[in-house]
């Protein structure tokens, strides 16, 4: 049998998600209609064989409970449990602590997600991929340009036999443009001891406070500590620790998929990955979005419980909320408006994520600027000066009549009377 995990961190990371982040877990921030999480827990459904997932991370007990609930709702044959680190243990650490939980009734091999990820997850095909190579892990990786690709961690891959020659993750000199998407499946009897001897390789050596990493902003100082048997833990990472060493194995495999891909760290960036879940859906004729219609390009997703003025016009690639208002003659297309947003008549919303229960006046234009989906950032160079392409409005924010607001971010409660651009506005 098969079994998942799903690796969701905890509220000390996602904080290039702020503001958003601010007031819910990203995984539980909604693009095109459905949390991040639910997005991968959909994938996980369509392989019959997994009847068990389990959501590793170190929030709250309380954060995910919702969530499970509808799950098991939804999916009544499929349990779903969240496993709670005591404190960051990394993405390897976190599987080793639950290996109890996971090896349980002997599975002989298990998928591992980083919640953060968009795409389609092709898990069938790893499967089949695995079975085929008989393969101790096979990796979902990608292609991007070479300057995206230092960002993520990097496969080398002999292209007949798909097998990984090489992994370096986050190389500061390029080595190759096939990525690392943070999907994975490994079997369970060799995947446990690798952990094991990274871990006492580690405490063999003299203690690194933490890895250098190219993202200032997610680095952590952890203090060491100390698990159930005195053993010195600290964090150990896939990516890091282990993916190298599997490379040496001659049993680690790369699928590439040629779908869609998108990291979502910055809050920006759910912006694209509303966008290609919504384009997936429309392309799969989903019932959930809305009719197309000459107020409504393709695709969009209105909440139920939304109200739409019939003048209004959406699209393409727009998600509103529950209960979101949207008046006369306004425009929205690539954004996502939240929960209880209200937008009144004749604004225009481009590029852009209304936070919860912001207030948007008339005639006000809220905008970003688009990005090539290639190029991986959030980020545009505008007069030479790096700026924040998609323009989000956190929580409560209110945009008064006619007030233009372009390539801002805005925290939670701010009143923005006058127009603003390139700014973040604390
Ligand atoms: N449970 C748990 N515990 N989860 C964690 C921990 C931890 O201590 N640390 C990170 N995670 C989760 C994050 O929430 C995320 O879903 C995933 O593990 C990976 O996060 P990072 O460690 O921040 O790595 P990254 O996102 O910068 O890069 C990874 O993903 C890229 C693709 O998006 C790497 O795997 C790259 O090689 C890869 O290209
Ligand atoms: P469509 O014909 O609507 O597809 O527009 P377009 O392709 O010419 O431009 P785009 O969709 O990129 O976005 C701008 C459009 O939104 C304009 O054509 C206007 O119809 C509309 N628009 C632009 N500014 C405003 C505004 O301030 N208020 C309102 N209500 N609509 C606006």
């Amino acid at each position: 049998t098969t079994k998942a995990v799903i690796l969701v961190g905890g509220p000390s990371r996602g904080t290039r998600f702020r503001p958003l982040s601010l007031d819910l877990p990203k995984p539980l921030f909604e693009v095109a209609g459905h949390p991040i999480i639910s997005h991968c827990f959909a994938a996980i459904t369509r392989v019959p064989e997994i009847r068990e997932v389990f959501i590793v991370g170190y929030y709250d007990e309380a954060v995910f409970r919702d969530f499970i609930k509808d799950c098991g709702r939804d999916h009544p044959n499929i349990s779903v449990r969240y496993l709670r680190e005591y404190q960051a243990l990394g993405t390897a650490g976190g599987l080793y602590h639950f290996r109890d939980a996971i090896l349980k009734g002997r599975p002989d091999r298990f998928f591992v997600l980083n919640a953060d990820v968009c795409c389609s997850f092709p898990l069938e095909q790893m499967l089949r991929l695995f079975e085929e190579k008989d393969a101790e892990a096979v990796i979902l990786g990608t292609r991007v340009t070479n300057e995206a690709a230092s960002n993520f961690g990097c496969i080398v891959s002999d292209a007949h036999s798909k097998r990984v020659l090489h992994y370096v993750e986050k190389p500061e000199s390029h080595i190759s443009n096939l990525i690392n998407c943070g999907v994975y499946l490994f079997a369970t009897d060799t995947i446990f001891p690798s952990i094991k001897s990274a871990m006492k390789r580690r405490a063999d050596r003299p203690r690194l406070l933490s890895y250098p990493s190219s993202d200032v902003l997610d680095t952590q100082y952890l203090p060491p500590g100390n698990d159930e048997d005195g053993e010195k833990t600290e964090v150990i990472r896939i990516e890091q620790d282990i993916l190298s060493d599997l490379a040496d194995s001659r049993q680690f495999f790369v699928l590439e998929t040629k779908d869609f891909w998108r990291q979502i760290k910055t809050a920006g960036s759910a912006v694209p990955a509303n966008a290609l879940y919504l384009m997936k859906a429309f392309q799969t004729q989903s019932e959930e979005l809305a009719k197309p219609s000459a107020n409504i390009l393709p695709p969009v997703f209105i909440h139920p419980t939304a109200n739409v003025d019939p003048t209004a016009k959406l699209g393409p690639n727009v998600s509103i909320g529950p209960r979101a208002t949207i008046g006369a003659g306004v425009r929205i297309k690539e954004a996502i408006v939240l929960e209880d947003a209200e937008i009144r008549h004749d604004a225009c919303i481009l590029y852009a994520i209304i936070g919860w229960n912001s207030r948007i006046g008339a005639w006000a234009r809220v905008e970003g600027t688009p990005t090539p989906v290639r190029e991986h950032s959030t980020s545009v160079v505008k007069n030479g000066v790096k700026v924040q392409s998609i323009t989000i409005l956190g929580k409560e924010c209110t945009v008064g009549d006619e007030v233009r607001v372009q390539n801002c971010i805005c925290l939670p409660y701010k009143e923005l009377k006058r127009d603003v651009a390139n700014e973040v506005i604390m």
